[in-house]
């Protein structure tokens, strides 16, 4: 039990609490893992906190680790969260304003959850944040506004903070165009074409690619140097 009186809850306490958010459980899980394997190398980084949902899996694995996780938000939410959008829910409209506002619920989360000294908030765009920044991540999870734009803004203002053997993993990928959106898709490709991934295993809409170490020959290198040798 923490100073506030709250618990520290681990994976299997998580999996029975309900949260506001998009993200399957089994996705969910997978985050947990990637966080608790790579925090032991330095920080995480996720673009789009929301209510925390991806922030309290990620955050947990991280504090098992002993690591950290920076969750960037400028929590006026993403185009499809607004009013009138599929995503709209009125629960997160700050009255005061008439705007969305997601932070007091983030904060509600992650203290509930005990995670205050694991999970720190940025409350900025993420271009903003990324400008700015100067420490190399063992793990960046983008989740942020899902038009192409932004999604590449993410990706290609984040990528070159990411250690060698990191994890780059991008949710809501859906190769069938009439399952959702291209973009976070298309940006997985541009990053696999890159050469300088391996891919792993997705679980469920969640893209996992891991940063090849310095050196070494991802297949898609290999793949496009022998295409060149036929
Ligand atoms: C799909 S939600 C994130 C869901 C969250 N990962 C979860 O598991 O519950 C997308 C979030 O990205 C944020 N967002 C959209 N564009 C952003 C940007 N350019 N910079 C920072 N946050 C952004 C929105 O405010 C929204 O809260």
């Amino acid at each position: 039990m923490d100073l506030n009186g709250n618990l520290e809850v681990n994976i299997d306490d998580l999996s029975k609490l309900a949260f506001k958010g998009f993200m399957a459980d089994e996705e969910a899980g997978r985050l947990y893992e990637l966080a608790k394997d790579a925090a032991r190398f330095g920080p995480c980084l996720e673009i789009g906190s929301y209510c925390g949902r991806s922030a309290a899996y990620l955050g947990t694995g991280c504090r098992e680790a002993g690591g950290v996780l920076f969750s960037v938000d400028h929590h006026q939410g993403s185009e499809e969260q607004q009013p009138g959008q599929e995503y709209y829910d009125p629960d997160l409209l700050d009255p005061a304003t008439g705007r969305i506002n997601t932070f007091p619920l983030f904060c509600r989360t992650i203290l509930e959850l005990s995670l205050q000294d694991t999970v720190i908030p940025i409350v900025a765009r993420s271009e903003v944040v990324a400008r700015f920044w100067q420490t190399p991540l063992s793990l960046i999870f983008i989740d942020g506004g899902h038009a192409f734009e932004t999604v590449f803004s993410d990706y290609s203002a984040w990528v070159s903070h990411l250690k060698p053997g990191g994890y780059l993993i991008i949710h809501d990928i859906f190769p069938d165009p009439a399952k959702g959106g291209q973009a976070p898709y298309c940006v997985y490709n541009m990053a696999l074409a890159s050469g300088l991934f391996f891919e792993l295993p997705m679980v469920q809409t969640l893209g996992v690619l891991q940063r090849a170490p310095a050196g070494s020959l991802t297949d898609e290198s290999k793949t496009r140097w022998g295409r060149l040798q036929t």
